[in-house]
């Protein structure tokens, strides 16, 4: 066999596995709703599959194809299917699969514009446009697409550091003149937390600010604290405001927040990873009220845009902010174009090589528009309606206030119906039968949850009544 065979394969090799795989999508795609939602865990049996294959015996492309397809059928949670209520993973847009599926063949190199003018060009088009989404004036509006949310709030730490210390990227934390402190609740996404030890601050640099009663960021604490902490020798910078928590799709008062920032010269971070989502539906924009007063904002593709994993963007109305943070010079970087009002994204973003991740947002919005995706998302915001007065008429109580489609809930209707083992047990019980994903966590002041979330554009109603008999099912049981 010819050297280029070995990995390109000959045409006829090429044609039967393309369309053995598309075989494979359609199949998948069209008939997840008929499988368990949830997988054996069995670490042994994977092993044992594994154990097969130790690559001394090539396999024809379909059976390799085969192999995969087999076991990710078996051994994965199915976010894709309509009765998964899960951690905002969607069920993937068709648009988005054959962009990525694009994206792998093509191979585009995004670090330098020179090597990807188009897709870098696509990605800056889309982030200004997201970028005015979400309420920023179109001549500052910048950014840049991250793998993920947790990319993205730890760029905000990043970009703030060096607004608020200009000499951090040349002293690193010595070049603070004092302990730098940011501020969250205990609902901000736990990777705030830890980009904070990844810019080298320390957990002592992340100071929890206390809930109110609807488990948001008590402003009038925030405000003393800032002025707690300054007396006591640290240098506040940053507030993260979460626009629609993991937990509960709670709201913090971004508003009230952004007037705290702006008064004490703090940059405000909104994470609105999944929650902003809301700002595609005229009357659900108002529930970030405030977010374009943020400094940056977090918010994924790949949560309520029904993206493939993984699509973050980061956004910031500091135009400078990112080359100041980024910019770095080297030889060995392509040098074509230079002369050009371009981005490099090496030197605008904490990666370097660049998948070309913007290319699912940008062809599932030509397809969809931004109308269709209005529809979807008031349709997964209608069916979390549902299923809060579904949940009501059998006594469950909701326990969180959000006109988003995260609903936590409790048993009222029996003394136990609060307690983390009847909780839990729900959970796993729900879990374990197989016909639907949810979950249990804790909310507030540790008040342990049941959690559902509408996270796929295939829940209808159908599928809300069939959560709640299940869940009226397995409350007898325990
Ligand atoms: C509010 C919020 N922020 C950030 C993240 C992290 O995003 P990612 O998993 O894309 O890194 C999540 C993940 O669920 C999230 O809910």
């Amino acid at each position: 066999m010819r050297p280029s065979e070995i990995l390109e394969l000959s045409g006829d090799s090429r044609r039967v596995a393309f369309q053995h795989l598309l075989a494979e999508i359609e199949a998948y795609t069209s008939r997840v709703t008929e499988t368990s939602v949830v997988p054996p865990l069995d670490v042994k049996a994977i092993r044992t599959v594994l154990s097969n294959y130790d690559f001394t015996k090539p396999v024809t492309p379909a059976e390799a194809i085969d192999v995969v397809t087999k076991q990710l059928w078996k051994y994965q949670v199915h976010t894709p299917h309509p009765m998964y209520f899960g951690l905002f993973n969607p069920r993937p847009a068709t648009m988005g699969i054959v962009a990525d599926t694009l994206v792998a063949a093509f191979n585009p190199q995004l670090a330098a514009w020179s090597h990807s003018p188009f897709a870098v060009e696509v990605e800056q088009y889309l982030i200004h446009e997201f970028g005015k989404l979400f309420g920023y004036d179109a001549a500052v509006a910048d950014g840049t697409f991250t793998n993920g949310g947790a990319e993205a709030n730890h760029t905000a730490l990043l970009t703030a550091l060096n607004w608020k210390f200009p000499e951090f990227s040349q002293r690193g934390v010595r070049g603070c003149s004092r302990q730098p402190r940011l501020y969250g609740t205990s609902q901000s996404h736990h990777s705030i937390a830890k980009a904070a030890r990844l810019c080298g601050l320390g957990n002592i640099s992340v100071m929890e600010i206390a809930l109110d009663s609807f488990h948001r960021m008590n402003v009038n604490i925030l405000r003393s604290q800032i002025r707690q902490d300054r007396e006591n020798g640290f240098e506040p910078f940053f507030i993260n405001a979460t626009g629609g928590s993991t937990n509960a799709g709670i709201v913090d008062p971004i508003a009230r927040i952004a007037d705290v920032a702006q008064q004490e010269q703090l940059w405000l971070h909104v994470d609105a990873a999944w929650g902003g989502g809301a700002m595609l539906v005229p009357e659900l924009r108002e529930t970030l009220e405030g977010v374009e007063q943020a400094d940056s904002i977090t918010f994924d593709a790949h949560k309520w845009l029904s993206a493939p994993m993984a699509g973050g963007m980061f956004l910031t109305r500091h135009p400078h902010i990112l080359s100041e943070t980024f910019r770095i010079t080297t030889d060995y970087m392509p040098k074509e174009g230079a002369e050009l009002e371009k981005i490099d994204p090496y030197q605008h973003s904490m990666q370097w090589s660049r998948r070309f991740i913007g290319l699912k947002v940008f062809m599932s919005l030509l397809v969809a528009g931004w109308d269709g995706y209005a529809s979807v998302i008031r349709h997964q915001t209608a069916m979390g309606n549902l299923l809060r007065q579904e949940l009501v008429k059998y006594d469950w109580e909701i326990v969180n206030d959000t006109p988003l489609p995260t609903i936590c809930f409790v048993d009222s209707s029996r003394t136990d119906g609060k307690t983390a083992s009847f909780i839990d047990g729900i959970a796993q019980r729900v879990i374990a039968s197989g016909k639907a994903w949810i979950s249990s966590t804790r909310l507030g002041n540790d008040l342990p949850v049941l959690r559902a979330c509408i996270t796929n554009y295939l829940t209808e109603e159908k599928h809300i009544f069939d959560l709640v008999e299940l869940l009226n099912t397995v409350r007898v049981k325990i």
